[in-house]
């Protein structure tokens, strides 16, 4: 049997984590069960997002085979997974034995199914994360607080005036000496992929003029700064934010994670193209290595009985018709949710309580399916898994993220770069696979969205394939410990 303790560094200091008792409790139940203890791994994490999709005991089969169809032939090997943070919370040898007699029953779960297993990057979790930013107005009229406040730290760190300043002033200097080399366009154009509130244009654009007057280039006057974002809802709000430089802004619906479709127009022209906290909140799917062999996490989302009972109260109807229920929500959107349906959602109100109420229920089911090799599975379009083997081959069996949608987005946006742009991205990056071992990276709750760190070591990988530099530098100027500036460029 193995045991990986990972939230290692909670295991010392002034208040150490206490993984005995849990251990214990995990030990005992199996030391009680049948279970052939030579195929069982114990795994010991700390979520630290207080919303999230775990139990506090999770039970996931490790297939021998990929399933080629419905419920599989057995599992070669079980994880057992505690929350260590919540897990003086339940009986933890309880909850273990009831999970090990579920799985002996073939039915993990006591609650209903919002769809089929599916790689983390197509889960409906993905489909509830787009809903919140087309919706937000609605959220947060319920909620009575702006998106900004669910980030840790209350706000982004995208308006901290030191590295804006910073950002500006290195344009600056490549403008300088392009102009000096009579090399530079007439249109200076910088893009931003998933705006938000736009609350960080505006700051950016507010200094920009000012470092721009103490300049004297008059480079204002010839800057082109385009807001994009997948959600015309936010994309509207942001366009508002920076009224005061419309003769210098556009706004355009781009999907982050195909930048080329809508931006082609602007290849070989961007000298900054600027992302901050969108790349941890596109979909991503987890693979990982057990045993030496490679496998992929196959998701499912549910709801448990008691909590799809209580919103099928809500709406006067049964919980098996939750799932259709919430499969409507998420096509339709909560104003035409209560349109279509006004018997069950007399108001929008209502419907957003419904949608709210559902996320907080959300959980997500967890096996691993071996893949039957890495260059079958692609990360995005053109980049194959293989990408992935020097982090898989590195260090022993490891869990980590793949961010199909941060790769895409990142491959997608290189070909937009003048050959002296470059890409910032403000972000919570994983930087070594080392990581990966000792510390939860996702997914989590953040309000309505999804949050998943970002795998930089690939980023860099792929990066290299591309003659891309890519460095990773704490961002020095907030209280945030965690975020990281990544930078490519395709000059030194
Ligand atoms: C957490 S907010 C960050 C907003 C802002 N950049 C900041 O730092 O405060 C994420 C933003 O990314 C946008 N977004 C998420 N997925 C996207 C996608 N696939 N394409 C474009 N925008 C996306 C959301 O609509 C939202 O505006």
């Amino acid at each position: 049997m193995r045991v990986d303790v990972r939230p290692v560094q909670k295991l010392r200091g002034a208040e150490p984590l206490d993984v005995t008792a849990p251990l214990a409790q995990m030990l005992s139940a199996l030391a009680g069960d049948t279970v052939d203890l030579t195929h069982v791994r114990l795994v010991c994490d700390w979520i630290q997002y207080k919303s999230n999709f775990r139990d506090v005991v999770d039970i996931r089969p490790v297939l021998a085979h990929p399933a080629a169809s419905g419920e599989d032939a057995g599992p070669a090997m079980i994880e057992i997974a505690v929350d260590l943070r919540r897990s003086e919370d339940v009986d933890v040898e309880a909850a273990t034995h009831a999970a090990l007699a579920r799985l002996r029953s073939g039915r993990l779960r006591r609650g209903i199914y919002l769809e089929p297993w599916t790689a983390g990057r197509t889960s409906c979790i993905w489909r509830f994360n787009a809903l919140y930013w087309q919706a937000l107005g609605h959220w947060e009229a319920a909620t009575g607080r702006e998106y900004e406040r669910a980030l840790p730290g209350g706000a982004t760190d995208a308006r901290n005036l030191t590295a804006v300043h910073e950002l500006i002033h290195a344009l600056f200097r490549v403008w300088d000496e392009l102009d000096a080399r009579n090399a530079l366009p007439d249109e200076l154009y910088v893009v931003e992929l998933g705006v938000g509130n736009g609350g960080q244009a505006r700051t950016w654009l507010d200094e920009f003029v000012t470092l721009d007057r103490a300049h004297g280039r008059d480079y204002y006057r010839r800057l082109h700064y385009i807001l994009c974002d997948y959600s015309p809802h936010v994309l509207a709000r942001a366009e508002a934010a920076v009224a005061g430089h419309a003769a210098h802004t556009s706004a355009m619906v781009v999907d982050a994670t195909r930048p080329l479709s809508a931006l082609g127009f602007l290849r070989h022209k961007a000298f900054l193209v600027y992302v901050s906290n969108v790349y941890d909140n596109l979909p991503s799917d987890e693979i990982a290595r057990i045993g030496g062999r490679v496998h992929q996490v196959e998701v499912r989302a549910w709801i448990a009985d008691d909590a799809a009972a209580r919103l099928a109260a809500e709406v006067s109807s049964s919980p098996d018709a939750v799932p259709g229920l919430v499969d409507k929500l998420l096509r339709l959107g909560p104003e035409l949710l209560s349109e279509a349906m006004p018997a069950q959602f007399p108001s929008v109100g209502d419907a957003v309580g419904f949608w709210r109420e559902c996320w907080g229920a959300v959980r997500l089911e967890e096996r691993y399916v071996p893949l039957e090799g890495l260059d079958a599975y692609e990360i995005a379009p053109g980049l194959s898994g293989e990408h992935l083997r020097p982090q898989l081959d590195a260090d022993g069996d490891v869990r980590l993220h793949v961010n199909n949608g941060a790769v895409a987005s990142f491959a997608g946006t290189l070909p937009l770069l003048h050959p002296f742009g470059r890409l910032q991205c403000l972000d919570l990056f994983v930087e070594s696979a080392e990581q990966y071992h000792s510390g939860f990276h996702g997914p989590g709750k953040y309000d309505g969205s999804v949050v998943n760190w970002v795998n930089g070591p690939l980023l860099r990988q792929i990066g290299r394939r591309h003659a891309v530099d890519v460095t990773f530098t704490p961002f020095r100027h907030g209280a945030r410990s965690s975020i990281t500036t990544l930078t490519a460029s395709l000059h030194d």
